[in-house]
Formats: structure tokens, sequence, C-alpha cells
């Protein structure tokens, strides 16, 4: 596995790496807000949570809450824990609809068992492999977060963490340490042959072993790199995501249209989709 440029897990401990300014970047970078959104849809995706039926989550790493926004937008419930307090800021001063808190998933997972009826994780796990203090042991820490998730975990429940590994061998350390604590499933690769868009999900089950999905293959838009927090400060307009308002006309098509190639029944679009009710008294 190729590692290309300066990772920011490289640059010392995640809660100091995610300060003030790196939380901004998270609230006006349109490509950031694109990237972590379109990682959440899939993740989502992958969770295969029952059709139309609110669900209470856990967002690992919620950082500034643009995942979180995501299932909210999909009618769920969910609670972020994220390491960085600039971070939780950002989503506070996002208003979004979770409830947060400051914690270091390398201590656990702080919820009572059967807590969530699923988990998502965009971009975080990868920094357990990094030590950062001497007492640090990256399986140790690893073994700690999934044996937590695996008891906070409804029996049956899945969580689909995607990450970045810097090579094999941090992959292999990362599942060995979830197989450890009790969790299946496997690993699914997007886009395996885009340098750029090349994502790893891993999908982990809490009952019994399941089939693990297919990654996705056609990469379309030319591939979205890691969201690098050392350059490209500024979205190229090519992949920026417009903002579309949350329950407006373009906001209800946008997600019936990403529901229909889910292959999930849709009614069809009409003159009425989106349309303002009235208020009733
Ligand atoms: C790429 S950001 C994820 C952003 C988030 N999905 C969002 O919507 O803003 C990765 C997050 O993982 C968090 N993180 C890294 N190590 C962590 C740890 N040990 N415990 C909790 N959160 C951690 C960071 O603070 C950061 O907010």
């Amino acid at each position: 596995m190729a590692c290309r440029g300066r990772r920011p897990e490289h640059s010392g401990p995640p809660e100091v790496f995610y300060n003030k300014n790196e939380a901004g970047k998270y609230m006006r970078n349109s490509r950031m807000i694109d990237i972590q959104t379109k990682m959440a849809e899939r993740a989502l995706e992958l969770l295969s949570l029952p059709e139309g039926q609110p669900c209470y989550l856990l967002d690992v790493g919620c950082g500034s809450g643009l995942s979180g926004d995501y299932l909210s937008d999909e009618g769920h419930y969910w609670v972020g824990i994220d390491i960085s307090p600039d971070m939780l800021d950002a989503a506070l001063d996002r208003d979004t609809e979770g409830d947060l808190l400051l914690g270091d998933m390398g201590q656990g997972i702080p919820f009572k068992p059967g807590s969530f009826d699923g988990c998502i994780s965009i971009s975080a796990v990868q920094w357990l492999c990094n030590a950062n203090k001497k007492s640090d042991v990256p399986a140790r820490r690893l073994y700690c977060f999934f044996s937590s998730l695996y008891s906070a975990l409804a029996r049956g429940a899945r969580a689909v963490l995607q990450l970045y590994p810097e090579n094999s061998e941090q992959l292999e350390l990362i599942t060995a340490q979830a197989t450890k604590a009790g969790f299946t499933g496997g690993v699914v690769v997007d886009y395996p042959n885009s340098a750029k868009a090349k994502k790893f999900y891993l999908c982990l089950f809490s009952g019994p072993s399941s089939i693990v999905p297919k990654g996705l293959n056609e990469c379309t838009d030319g591939g979205e790199e890691r969201e690098s927090t050392f350059t490209n400060e500024r979205a190229p307009y090519r992949t920026a995501r417009r903002r579309v308002v949350r329950k407006s006309r373009d906001w209800v098509l946008e997600k019936k249209e990403r529901r229909r190639r889910q292959g999930k029944e849709v009614r069809p679009d009409t003159q009425y989709t989106g349309r303002k009710r009235k208020p009733r008294f």
C-alpha cells in the first residue's frame, strides 16, 4: 500500500492537530464538507439499517458534526464522541442535532451495553495506530476501543468505520484487534484501482458473521483524495458540493435520487415534491 505525502497522524496528537484553525476548515471548506458527507452516506449505506426506521447511532470521531448531519438528514438520532474540544466547538457552532461527548476512543467508549443500533466513523480510527506518549500502545488502545464498541452495540448491530491505513500492516493490526474483541466482518474497498478515490470501510458485525458487501468499482468523478489539511485550502470548483438548503425542493430531489441509486422504492417526482405545506390549525 503506498503512502504519499505527509499524514496528519504524524504531526502529533489528534487533539493538537484538530485545533481551532483546522476545525474552521470543516466549517468553511466545501471540499472537506463534500468528502465527509459522501463518506458518511456510504458508511450509512453499508450499515444496512432497517428501511424507514429511525435508529440510534454512534459517530466515533464525530468532529465538527458533518458526518452526523448526514445521519440527521436521513432521520436518525446520534451521539458523537471526539477527542478534540475545538472540533466539538465547531459542531456546537454548526447547531448539529446530535449529542456530543469529549473523549478518547482509545480509552474505551463509555456507554451502557447494547446502547446503539449502529456506529459509523469517518477518517478517525487510523489515529489509534500512532503512539503519542510512551504509555500509548496502539494494539492495546485499539483493543480497548473495539471491545467497548462491541459492548455498546445492540447484538447483531454493525459498525462501519471508514479509515486511512498507512500500510497493509496497519490494516492488519486494526482488523486483528477488532476480531479479538469479538467482531466478525471484513474490509470493503471502494474504487480499488483509483489512487485518489480508493477508500477503506471496515464493516464489523457484532452478531453472527454475515456477508461483507462488495466495494464500488466505477469512479466517474475523477476521484477525491484524502482531505489533505496541509494543502488545497480552497476547494476546486469541480469537486465542491453545492450546499443545498435542508428540506428545500432540491434537497428532497437529491435525497430521492440517492435512494433510487441504492435500489430503494421511491415515489415519482412531481410538481408537489418538496413543496412546503401550509401550517394546519
Ligand atoms: C477527519 S476528522 C472527522 C470529521 C468528522 N467526521 C466531521 O464530520 O467533522 C477525524 C476526527 O477524529 C477525531 N479523533 C482522532 N483520534 C481520536 C480519538 N483517539 N478519540 C476520539 N476522537 C478522535 C479527531 O479529533 C477528528 O475530529
